[in-house]
Protein backbone atom coordinates (compact mmCIF):
# COMPACT_ATOMS: atom_id res chain seq x y z
CA UNK A 1 0.00 0.00 0.00
CA UNK A 2 1.35 3.57 -0.59
CA UNK A 3 0.20 6.74 1.68
CA UNK A 4 -2.49 5.15 2.70
CA UNK A 5 -3.59 3.28 0.06
CA UNK A 6 -4.01 6.09 -2.40
CA UNK A 7 -3.17 4.28 -5.33
CA UNK A 8 -5.06 0.97 -4.92
CA UNK A 9 -7.68 3.47 -4.13
CA UNK A 10 -7.31 5.41 -7.52
CA UNK A 11 -7.08 2.13 -9.65
CA UNK A 12 -10.13 0.34 -7.54
CA UNK A 13 -12.21 3.63 -8.40
CA UNK A 14 -11.11 4.00 -12.23
CA UNK A 15 -12.17 0.17 -12.65
CA UNK A 16 -15.48 0.66 -10.72
CA UNK A 17 -16.57 4.02 -12.29
CA UNK A 18 -15.39 2.78 -15.90
CA UNK A 19 -12.38 4.95 -16.62
CA UNK A 20 -9.55 2.06 -16.88
CA UNK A 21 -9.78 -2.07 -17.32
CA UNK A 22 -7.47 -4.36 -17.46
CA UNK A 23 -6.54 -5.58 -21.37
CA UNK A 24 -8.40 -8.99 -21.94
CA UNK A 25 -9.32 -9.54 -18.31
CA UNK A 26 -12.15 -11.78 -18.50
CA UNK A 27 -8.89 -14.22 -19.59
CA UNK A 28 -7.17 -13.13 -16.67
CA UNK A 29 -5.15 -10.09 -17.66
CA UNK A 30 -2.15 -9.27 -20.41
CA UNK A 31 0.18 -7.95 -18.13
CA UNK A 32 1.45 -4.37 -19.30
CA UNK A 33 -1.87 -3.85 -21.27
CA UNK A 34 -5.01 -1.34 -20.34
CA UNK A 35 -8.53 -0.47 -21.53
CA UNK A 36 -9.64 3.25 -21.34
CA UNK A 37 -13.37 2.03 -20.68
CA UNK A 38 -16.25 4.90 -21.63
CA UNK A 39 -15.20 7.68 -19.02
CA UNK A 40 -11.70 7.23 -19.55
CA UNK A 41 -11.86 7.35 -23.30
CA UNK A 42 -13.24 11.15 -22.94
CA UNK A 43 -10.86 12.46 -20.24
CA UNK A 44 -8.47 11.13 -22.53
CA UNK A 45 -9.59 12.73 -25.58
CA UNK A 46 -10.20 15.88 -23.60
CA UNK A 47 -6.53 15.59 -22.81
CA UNK A 48 -5.32 14.91 -26.17
CA UNK A 49 -7.24 17.99 -27.36
CA UNK A 50 -5.78 20.20 -24.96
CA UNK A 51 -2.22 18.60 -26.03
CA UNK A 52 -3.06 19.66 -29.72
CA UNK A 53 -4.34 22.82 -29.55
CA UNK A 54 -1.43 24.03 -27.42
CA UNK A 55 0.99 22.60 -29.39
CA UNK A 56 -0.78 22.57 -33.36
CA UNK A 57 -3.69 25.40 -33.18
CA UNK A 58 -1.89 27.64 -30.81
CA UNK A 59 1.70 27.97 -32.70
CA UNK A 60 1.88 29.52 -36.18
CA UNK A 61 4.78 26.72 -37.56
CA UNK A 62 3.52 23.63 -36.44
CA UNK A 63 2.25 20.89 -38.31
CA UNK A 64 -0.06 17.37 -37.06
CA UNK A 65 0.59 14.13 -38.58
CA UNK A 66 -0.79 10.30 -37.83
CA UNK A 67 2.09 7.96 -39.17
CA UNK A 68 1.21 4.37 -39.70
CA UNK A 69 2.03 2.20 -37.27
CA UNK A 70 4.13 -0.26 -38.76
CA UNK A 71 7.68 1.06 -40.66
CA UNK A 72 10.22 -0.27 -42.72
CA UNK A 73 12.80 -2.55 -41.04
CA UNK A 74 15.43 -0.10 -41.68
CA UNK A 75 14.09 2.49 -39.36
CA UNK A 76 14.89 1.03 -36.33
CA UNK A 77 18.67 0.01 -37.27
CA UNK A 78 18.65 3.60 -38.32
CA UNK A 79 17.41 4.89 -35.14
CA UNK A 80 19.89 2.81 -32.77
CA UNK A 81 17.07 0.64 -31.52
CA UNK A 82 18.10 -2.57 -32.83
CA UNK A 83 21.74 -1.90 -31.04
CA UNK A 84 20.98 0.29 -28.49
CA UNK A 85 17.61 -0.28 -27.13
CA UNK A 86 17.72 -2.72 -24.31
CA UNK A 87 17.29 -3.20 -20.92
CA UNK A 88 19.51 -5.02 -18.49
CA UNK A 89 17.35 -8.47 -17.40
CA UNK A 90 18.45 -11.13 -14.79
CA UNK A 91 16.38 -14.44 -13.90
CA UNK A 92 15.51 -15.50 -10.45
CA UNK A 93 17.17 -19.22 -10.35
CA UNK A 94 14.49 -20.30 -7.92
CA UNK A 95 11.28 -19.04 -9.40
CA UNK A 96 12.12 -17.69 -12.71
CA UNK A 97 11.10 -14.38 -12.41
CA UNK A 98 12.79 -11.54 -14.08
CA UNK A 99 13.93 -8.45 -12.69
CA UNK A 100 15.26 -5.30 -13.92
CA UNK A 101 18.81 -5.20 -12.61
CA UNK A 102 19.57 -1.29 -13.15
CA UNK A 103 15.71 -1.03 -11.42
CA UNK A 104 16.93 -3.18 -8.59
CA UNK A 105 20.27 -1.57 -8.01
CA UNK A 106 18.57 1.91 -7.83
CA UNK A 107 16.32 0.37 -4.81
CA UNK A 108 19.51 -0.20 -3.20
CA UNK A 109 21.11 3.33 -4.34
CA UNK A 110 23.39 1.94 -7.09
CA UNK A 111 23.85 3.76 -10.23
CA UNK A 112 24.01 1.55 -13.75
CA UNK A 113 24.76 4.10 -16.72
CA UNK A 114 22.72 3.32 -19.52
CA UNK A 115 25.26 3.57 -21.84
CA UNK A 116 27.37 0.15 -19.93
CA UNK A 117 28.20 -2.68 -21.80
CA UNK A 118 27.06 -6.21 -20.53
CA UNK A 119 30.10 -7.09 -19.17
CA UNK A 120 30.27 -3.85 -16.98
CA UNK A 121 27.13 -4.30 -15.47
CA UNK A 122 27.69 -8.07 -14.61
CA UNK A 123 30.57 -6.47 -12.82
CA UNK A 124 28.23 -4.13 -10.97
CA UNK A 125 25.53 -6.44 -10.25
CA UNK A 126 28.03 -9.43 -9.01
CA UNK A 127 28.89 -6.63 -6.40
CA UNK A 128 25.66 -6.28 -5.00
CA UNK A 129 23.87 -9.64 -5.42
CA UNK A 130 23.82 -10.22 -2.02
CA UNK A 131 21.83 -6.94 -1.16
CA UNK A 132 19.07 -7.67 -3.86
CA UNK A 133 15.83 -10.04 -3.36
CA UNK A 134 13.71 -11.58 -5.82
CA UNK A 135 10.77 -9.61 -5.48
CA UNK A 136 8.55 -12.58 -6.06
CA UNK A 137 10.40 -15.18 -3.95
CA UNK A 138 12.83 -13.41 -1.73
CA UNK A 139 15.71 -15.40 -2.93
CA UNK A 140 18.39 -13.99 -3.56
CA UNK A 141 19.88 -16.14 -7.07
CA UNK A 142 20.23 -15.05 -9.97
CA UNK A 143 21.46 -15.78 -13.60
CA UNK A 144 23.82 -13.48 -15.42
CA UNK A 145 22.31 -10.28 -16.88
CA UNK A 146 22.12 -10.24 -20.38
CA UNK A 147 20.87 -7.26 -22.74
CA UNK A 148 16.90 -7.50 -23.54
CA UNK A 149 16.20 -5.48 -26.63
CA UNK A 150 12.54 -3.73 -25.57
CA UNK A 151 11.31 -3.89 -29.58
CA UNK A 152 8.51 -5.97 -30.49
CA UNK A 153 8.55 -7.92 -33.41
CA UNK A 154 5.59 -9.24 -35.60
CA UNK A 155 5.45 -11.16 -39.09
CA UNK A 156 3.47 -8.54 -40.75
CA UNK A 157 4.46 -9.26 -44.48
CA UNK A 158 6.43 -12.58 -43.28
CA UNK A 159 4.46 -15.74 -45.27
CA UNK A 160 7.39 -18.03 -44.83
CA UNK A 161 7.21 -17.66 -41.03
CA UNK A 162 11.19 -17.79 -40.57
CA UNK A 163 11.32 -14.76 -39.15
CA UNK A 164 14.08 -13.43 -41.00
CA UNK A 165 14.06 -9.17 -41.14
CA UNK A 166 11.07 -9.04 -38.74
CA UNK A 167 8.66 -5.33 -39.16
CA UNK A 168 9.07 -3.81 -35.57
CA UNK A 169 5.95 -2.34 -33.74
CA UNK A 170 7.13 1.42 -32.99
CA UNK A 171 9.16 1.33 -29.41
CA UNK A 172 8.99 5.50 -29.76
CA UNK A 173 6.37 6.96 -32.01
CA UNK A 174 8.29 9.60 -32.87
CA UNK A 175 10.21 7.87 -35.79
CA UNK A 176 6.85 8.36 -38.00
CA UNK A 177 8.04 12.00 -37.63
CA UNK A 178 11.20 11.67 -39.01
CA UNK A 179 10.56 9.90 -42.31
CA UNK A 180 7.51 11.79 -42.99
CA UNK A 181 9.93 15.27 -42.63
CA UNK A 182 10.49 15.09 -46.21
CA UNK A 183 7.12 15.01 -47.72
CA UNK A 184 6.46 17.47 -44.84
CA UNK A 185 9.09 20.18 -45.79
CA UNK A 186 7.98 19.13 -50.00
CA UNK A 187 4.19 19.57 -49.42
CA UNK A 188 3.97 22.16 -46.63
CA UNK A 189 7.20 24.31 -47.46
CA UNK A 190 7.48 24.97 -43.50
CA UNK A 191 10.00 27.70 -42.36
CA UNK A 192 12.78 26.91 -39.70
CA UNK A 193 11.77 26.85 -36.99
CA UNK A 194 8.87 24.36 -37.15
CA UNK A 195 7.23 21.79 -35.37
CA UNK A 196 5.80 18.32 -36.34
CA UNK A 197 2.85 17.06 -33.74
CA UNK A 198 1.85 13.83 -33.65
CA UNK A 199 0.05 11.22 -31.05
CA UNK A 200 0.80 7.94 -32.00
CA UNK A 201 1.44 4.30 -30.33
CA UNK A 202 4.20 3.19 -29.23
CA UNK A 203 4.81 -0.87 -27.64
CA UNK A 204 7.88 -1.89 -25.22
CA UNK A 205 8.76 -5.40 -24.19
CA UNK A 206 9.06 -4.18 -20.80
CA UNK A 207 10.47 -6.77 -18.21
CA UNK A 208 8.05 -5.22 -15.68
CA UNK A 209 5.35 -3.41 -15.94
CA UNK A 210 4.48 -1.12 -13.13
CA UNK A 211 2.43 1.29 -11.15
CA UNK A 212 -1.06 0.73 -13.30
CA UNK A 213 -0.72 3.08 -16.43
CA UNK A 214 2.82 4.22 -15.22
CA UNK A 215 4.97 1.42 -17.16
CA UNK A 216 2.83 -0.48 -20.22
CA UNK A 217 3.84 -2.75 -22.85
CA UNK A 218 1.50 -1.00 -25.20
CA UNK A 219 1.13 3.17 -24.57
CA UNK A 220 0.15 6.33 -26.84
CA UNK A 221 2.63 9.44 -27.07
CA UNK A 222 2.37 12.58 -28.03
CA UNK A 223 5.25 14.00 -29.46
CA UNK A 224 6.22 17.46 -30.86
CA UNK A 225 9.99 17.35 -32.80
CA UNK A 226 10.86 21.40 -33.20
CA UNK A 227 13.31 21.65 -36.14
CA UNK A 228 16.01 24.23 -35.59
CA UNK A 229 18.93 25.61 -37.11
CA UNK A 230 22.35 23.93 -36.61
CA UNK A 231 23.25 25.11 -32.84
CA UNK A 232 19.72 26.66 -32.29
CA UNK A 233 19.30 24.92 -29.91
CA UNK A 234 20.50 26.82 -26.52
CA UNK A 235 17.41 29.52 -26.44
CA UNK A 236 14.45 27.39 -27.95
CA UNK A 237 15.08 24.55 -25.53
CA UNK A 238 14.55 26.76 -22.71
CA UNK A 239 11.93 28.53 -24.29
CA UNK A 240 10.08 24.99 -25.02
CA UNK A 241 10.95 23.72 -21.57
CA UNK A 242 8.78 26.31 -19.71
CA UNK A 243 6.54 25.89 -22.62
CA UNK A 244 5.77 22.33 -21.61
CA UNK A 245 5.38 23.36 -18.10
CA UNK A 246 2.73 26.18 -18.42
CA UNK A 247 0.89 23.36 -19.98
CA UNK A 248 0.90 21.10 -17.27
CA UNK A 249 -0.37 23.66 -15.15
CA UNK A 250 -2.98 24.31 -17.69
CA UNK A 251 -4.46 20.91 -16.69
CA UNK A 252 -4.93 22.08 -13.02
CA UNK A 253 -2.40 19.74 -11.69
CA UNK A 254 -0.90 21.26 -8.76
CA UNK A 255 2.39 22.76 -9.33
CA UNK A 256 4.02 21.50 -5.83
CA UNK A 257 3.87 17.76 -7.51
CA UNK A 258 5.79 18.97 -10.54
CA UNK A 259 9.58 19.73 -11.27
CA UNK A 260 12.24 19.50 -14.00
CA UNK A 261 14.82 16.98 -13.55
CA UNK A 262 17.80 16.51 -16.05
CA UNK A 263 19.03 13.01 -16.89
CA UNK A 264 22.59 12.37 -15.81
CA UNK A 265 22.54 9.15 -18.13
CA UNK A 266 21.31 10.15 -21.42
CA UNK A 267 20.52 7.39 -24.01
CA UNK A 268 21.96 7.12 -27.11
CA UNK A 269 20.14 9.86 -28.87
CA UNK A 270 20.59 12.40 -26.62
CA UNK A 271 22.91 15.29 -25.95
CA UNK A 272 20.59 16.56 -23.21
CA UNK A 273 17.06 15.95 -21.42
CA UNK A 274 14.95 17.22 -18.88
CA UNK A 275 11.99 15.24 -17.53
CA UNK A 276 9.25 17.12 -16.23
CA UNK A 277 8.32 14.82 -13.36
CA UNK A 278 4.84 14.39 -11.04
CA UNK A 279 5.17 13.10 -7.59
CA UNK A 280 2.56 10.09 -7.66
CA UNK A 281 1.76 8.18 -4.56
CA UNK A 282 5.16 6.10 -4.54
CA UNK A 283 7.26 9.62 -5.21
CA UNK A 284 8.32 11.79 -8.24
CA UNK A 285 8.71 10.31 -11.57
CA UNK A 286 8.96 10.96 -15.49
CA UNK A 287 5.44 11.67 -16.99
CA UNK A 288 7.70 13.60 -20.15
CA UNK A 289 11.18 13.82 -21.59
CA UNK A 290 12.28 17.09 -23.16
CA UNK A 291 15.21 15.88 -25.16
CA UNK A 292 18.07 17.55 -27.11
CA UNK A 293 18.47 15.13 -30.14
CA UNK A 294 20.58 17.15 -32.26
CA UNK A 295 20.85 16.35 -36.17
CA UNK A 296 21.06 12.27 -34.65
CA UNK A 297 17.86 11.04 -36.09
CA UNK A 298 18.30 12.75 -39.32
CA UNK A 299 21.72 12.05 -40.20
CA UNK A 300 21.29 8.32 -39.43
CA UNK A 301 17.84 8.17 -41.65
CA UNK A 302 19.56 9.91 -44.48
CA UNK A 303 22.65 7.52 -44.25
CA UNK A 304 20.59 4.51 -44.15
CA UNK A 305 18.11 5.67 -46.49
CA UNK A 306 20.40 7.36 -49.24
CA UNK A 307 17.75 10.11 -49.47
CA UNK A 308 18.70 13.79 -48.93
CA UNK A 309 17.10 15.15 -45.60
CA UNK A 310 19.24 18.61 -46.32
CA UNK A 311 16.79 21.22 -45.75
CA UNK A 312 17.43 24.36 -47.93
CA UNK A 313 17.48 27.75 -45.43
CA UNK A 314 14.81 30.12 -47.49
CA UNK A 315 16.26 33.10 -45.56
CA UNK A 316 20.29 32.16 -46.45
CA UNK A 317 20.27 29.62 -48.89
CA UNK A 318 22.39 27.31 -46.56
CA UNK A 319 21.98 23.75 -46.62
CA UNK A 320 21.68 21.78 -43.56
CA UNK A 321 20.72 18.72 -41.45
CA UNK A 322 17.88 20.64 -39.27
CA UNK A 323 19.06 20.01 -35.57
CA UNK A 324 15.75 18.21 -33.27
CA UNK A 325 14.41 19.37 -30.08
CA UNK A 326 11.58 16.73 -28.56
CA UNK A 327 8.75 16.90 -26.47
CA UNK A 328 7.76 13.43 -25.88
CA UNK A 329 4.87 12.28 -23.14
CA UNK A 330 3.28 9.48 -22.41
CA UNK A 331 -0.28 9.51 -22.62
CA UNK A 332 -1.20 7.02 -19.89
CA UNK A 333 1.11 9.09 -17.78
CA UNK A 334 -0.19 12.51 -18.19
CA UNK A 335 -3.78 10.67 -17.80
CA UNK A 336 -2.93 9.08 -14.32
CA UNK A 337 -0.88 12.18 -13.35
CA UNK A 338 -4.06 14.19 -13.67
CA UNK A 339 -6.20 11.35 -12.27
CA UNK A 340 -3.79 11.36 -9.36
CA UNK A 341 -3.90 15.07 -8.65
CA UNK A 342 -7.63 15.19 -8.86
CA UNK A 343 -8.56 12.01 -6.32
CA UNK A 344 -9.76 13.80 -3.20
CA UNK A 345 -11.67 12.57 0.38
CA UNK A 346 -13.57 15.52 2.19
CA UNK A 347 -16.32 15.85 4.24
CA UNK A 348 -19.35 18.02 3.10
CA UNK A 349 -22.83 17.75 4.43
CA UNK A 350 -21.19 15.55 7.31
CA UNK A 351 -20.20 12.52 5.90
CA UNK A 352 -16.75 11.30 4.15
CA UNK A 353 -16.95 12.00 0.10
CA UNK A 354 -14.59 11.15 -2.43
CA UNK A 355 -14.50 13.47 -5.27
CA UNK A 356 -11.85 13.91 -8.37
CA UNK A 357 -11.25 17.81 -8.64
CA UNK A 358 -10.64 17.55 -12.56
CA UNK A 359 -10.72 20.69 -14.12
CA UNK A 360 -13.94 21.01 -16.12
CA UNK A 361 -12.37 21.29 -19.65
CA UNK A 362 -10.68 17.31 -18.49
CA UNK A 363 -13.98 16.27 -17.16
CA UNK A 364 -15.36 13.24 -18.70
CA UNK A 365 -19.14 14.72 -17.92
CA UNK A 366 -19.42 18.50 -17.57
CA UNK A 367 -23.04 18.08 -16.21
CA UNK A 368 -25.42 15.78 -14.99
CA UNK A 369 -29.28 16.82 -15.14
CA UNK A 370 -32.17 15.40 -12.68
CA UNK A 371 -35.62 15.94 -11.75
CA UNK A 372 -35.77 16.58 -7.95
CA UNK A 373 -38.83 13.28 -8.11
CA UNK A 374 -38.44 11.02 -10.47
CA UNK A 375 -41.94 9.81 -9.82
CA UNK A 376 -43.50 13.55 -10.98
CA UNK A 377 -44.00 13.18 -14.82
CA UNK A 378 -44.51 16.74 -15.06
CA UNK A 379 -40.77 17.35 -13.23
CA UNK A 380 -39.24 14.48 -15.71
CA UNK A 381 -40.73 15.70 -18.18
CA UNK A 382 -39.31 19.04 -17.71
CA UNK A 383 -35.91 17.30 -16.90
CA UNK A 384 -35.82 15.69 -19.82
CA UNK A 385 -36.54 18.92 -22.46
CA UNK A 386 -33.35 20.76 -20.35
CA UNK A 387 -31.24 17.51 -20.60
CA UNK A 388 -32.33 17.69 -24.45
CA UNK A 389 -31.82 21.44 -24.35
CA UNK A 390 -28.57 21.29 -22.75
CA UNK A 391 -27.29 18.47 -25.03
CA UNK A 392 -26.88 20.60 -28.41
CA UNK A 393 -24.62 23.09 -26.60
CA UNK A 394 -22.12 20.76 -24.61
CA UNK A 395 -22.48 16.60 -25.48
CA UNK A 396 -20.98 15.40 -22.24
CA UNK A 397 -24.29 15.22 -20.18
CA UNK A 398 -25.53 13.12 -18.25
CA UNK A 399 -28.76 12.18 -17.00
CA UNK A 400 -29.36 10.54 -13.60
CA UNK A 401 -32.91 10.16 -11.72
CA UNK A 402 -31.57 7.04 -9.59
CA UNK A 403 -31.94 6.98 -5.70
CA UNK A 404 -31.98 10.52 -3.83
CA UNK A 405 -30.67 13.55 -4.93
CA UNK A 406 -27.60 13.43 -2.45
CA UNK A 407 -26.50 9.83 -4.11
CA UNK A 408 -26.97 11.19 -7.49
CA UNK A 409 -24.65 14.51 -6.57
CA UNK A 410 -21.86 11.52 -5.25
CA UNK A 411 -21.99 9.47 -8.10
CA UNK A 412 -21.47 12.85 -10.03
CA UNK A 413 -18.66 14.06 -7.54
CA UNK A 414 -16.49 10.31 -7.35
CA UNK A 415 -16.47 10.56 -11.76
CA UNK A 416 -15.35 14.49 -11.51
CA UNK A 417 -18.46 16.13 -12.82
CA UNK A 418 -18.20 19.46 -11.97
CA UNK A 419 -21.95 20.48 -12.14
CA UNK A 420 -25.06 18.96 -11.68
CA UNK A 421 -28.47 20.96 -12.70
CA UNK A 422 -31.57 19.95 -10.60
CA UNK A 423 -35.23 20.48 -11.85
CA UNK A 424 -37.86 21.37 -9.18
CA UNK A 425 -41.32 22.37 -8.71
CA UNK A 426 -40.31 25.98 -8.98
CA UNK A 427 -38.84 25.23 -13.01
CA UNK A 428 -42.06 24.42 -13.37
CA UNK A 429 -43.29 27.86 -12.27
CA UNK A 430 -44.54 27.12 -8.89
CA UNK A 431 -43.32 30.01 -7.82
CA UNK A 432 -43.95 32.30 -10.48
CA UNK A 433 -40.29 34.63 -10.80
CA UNK A 434 -38.45 31.43 -10.69
CA UNK A 435 -40.28 29.35 -13.93
CA UNK A 436 -37.52 28.36 -15.96
CA UNK A 437 -34.61 28.31 -14.01
CA UNK A 438 -32.83 25.39 -11.96
CA UNK A 439 -30.62 24.49 -9.22
CA UNK A 440 -26.49 24.51 -10.42
CA UNK A 441 -24.69 22.87 -7.49
CA UNK A 442 -21.01 22.82 -7.92
CA UNK A 443 -19.11 19.91 -7.44
CA UNK A 444 -15.87 20.98 -5.22
CA UNK A 445 -17.78 23.55 -2.78
CA UNK A 446 -21.33 22.18 -2.75
CA UNK A 447 -22.93 25.33 -3.61
CA UNK A 448 -26.02 25.79 -5.62
CA UNK A 449 -26.99 28.79 -7.10
CA UNK A 450 -30.45 29.48 -9.31
CA UNK A 451 -30.06 29.87 -12.69
CA UNK A 452 -32.20 30.72 -15.86
CA UNK A 453 -31.66 27.38 -18.39
CA UNK A 454 -30.18 30.36 -20.69
CA UNK A 455 -28.06 30.86 -18.21
CA UNK A 456 -27.08 27.90 -17.07
CA UNK A 457 -26.17 26.95 -21.07
CA UNK A 458 -24.01 30.01 -21.09
CA UNK A 459 -22.21 28.95 -17.88
CA UNK A 460 -21.50 24.97 -19.32
CA UNK A 461 -20.07 26.71 -22.96
CA UNK A 462 -17.74 29.19 -20.57
CA UNK A 463 -16.59 26.23 -18.55
CA UNK A 464 -15.19 23.68 -20.85
CA UNK A 465 -13.74 26.02 -22.90
N1 LIG B 1 10.85 9.67 -28.39
C1 LIG B 1 11.48 9.75 -27.14
C2 LIG B 1 11.07 8.72 -26.19
O1 LIG B 1 10.39 7.78 -26.53
P1 LIG B 1 11.17 8.08 -23.67
O2 LIG B 1 11.70 8.87 -22.51
O3 LIG B 1 11.61 6.69 -23.84
O4 LIG B 1 11.53 8.95 -24.95
C3 LIG B 1 8.87 9.32 -23.66
O5 LIG B 1 9.59 8.11 -23.64
C4 LIG B 1 7.69 9.25 -22.74
O6 LIG B 1 6.91 8.11 -23.05
C5 LIG B 1 8.06 9.07 -21.27
O7 LIG B 1 8.32 10.32 -20.66
C6 LIG B 1 6.82 8.42 -20.71
O8 LIG B 1 5.85 9.40 -20.40
C7 LIG B 1 6.31 7.60 -21.89
N2 LIG B 1 6.67 6.19 -21.70
C8 LIG B 1 7.85 5.60 -21.94
N3 LIG B 1 7.81 4.29 -21.66
C9 LIG B 1 6.56 4.03 -21.22
C10 LIG B 1 5.88 2.86 -20.78
N4 LIG B 1 6.47 1.68 -20.77
N5 LIG B 1 4.59 2.99 -20.37
C11 LIG B 1 3.96 4.17 -20.40
N6 LIG B 1 4.55 5.31 -20.83
C12 LIG B 1 5.82 5.25 -21.23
Amino acid sequence: MTQDGRMEKIISLAKRRGFIFSGSEIYGGLAGIYDFGPRGVELLSNLKKSWWKANVYDKENAYGLDAGIFKHPRTWEASGHIGGFSDPLAECRNCNARIRVDKELAKIGVTADEKMSEDAINDLFDQHRGEIACPSCGKKEFSRVRAFNLLVKSNLGDFTSEGADPVYLPGEACQGIYLDYKNIVDSMSPKIPFAVAQIGKAFRNEISPRNFLFRMREFEQADTQLFIRPHANKHAYETLKKDRWSWFLSLGISEKRLRFKQHENLVFYAKDAWDIEYEFPWGFDEVEGVHDRTDYDLSQHEKFSGVNLHYTDPETGEKYIPWILETSMGMGRVFLAVLCDAYCEDEMDGETRVVLKLAPHLAPVKAMVSPLLKNKPELVAKAREVYAALKKVVPQIAWDDNGNIGKRYRRQDEIGTPFCITIDFDTLGEHPDLADTVTLRHRDSGEQERLTIADVAERLRAAVE
